[in-house]
């Protein structure tokens, strides 16, 4: 399938989804390189996510979120672990859009999710479980217009990764 497609696949869902995981161990089987976003962010600012929405603050982190995007996006064949806020501005949608790539949702219940990130510390939209469930809400509709649905609920990543594989995208 998919000829006119660029080969770009872009991994979408919440905090804690898999997105990097998952995004890990797709491209080495793709033998397509991986990106992380929130890496390439941090790397050109020299800072940490939650540095950068301390100093500067969330309207920043998202304008450099965006022309991150711009650019990763230019550049295939490549699997690119999207934030978990990025496919939800209509700006980054369009442009995802536009590129003609793949999205996939790792899709996964809101409390695994909560679970999944309260081990981890450079979250900084991880506050209070109220907070955290009412963002998801607010989420999903966007992440329900990916191309692709997997369902990730007690998955590991390298379940998650071969599914993705046999659904023969590039093939
Ligand atoms: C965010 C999710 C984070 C990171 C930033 C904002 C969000 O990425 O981009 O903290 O808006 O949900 P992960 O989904 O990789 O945690």
């Amino acid at each position: 399938m998919n000829n006119h497609r660029q080969k770009l696949i872009y991994l979408v869902g919440f905090m804690g989804a898999g997105k990097s995981s998952v995004g890990t161990l797709l491209a080495q089987h793709l033998g397509w390189p991986f990106v992380d976003l929130d890496t390439i962010i941090e790397a050109g600012q020299g800072a940490t996510i939650r540095e950068i929405f301390e100093q500067a603050g969330e309207p920043f982190f998202r304008r450099i979120e965006h022309a991150a995007l711009v650019e990763v996006a230019r550049k295939e064949p490549a699997v690119i672990a999207l934030g978990g806020g990025t496919f939800t501005q209509k700006t980054n949608f369009d442009l995802i859009r536009q590129s003609r790539g793949v999205t996939i949702w790792l899709d996964c219940p809101v409390e695994e999710l909560w679970e999944r990130c309260s081990t981890m510390d450079n979250r900084p939209l991880f506050r209070d479980r109220e907070s955290f469930s009412k963002l998801y809400e607010q989420r999903v509709s966007y992440y329900r217009q990916a191309e692709f649905r997997i369902a990730t609920a007690g998955r590991q990543p390298e379940d998650i990764a071969e599914e993705i594989i046999l659904l023969k995208l590039f093939s």
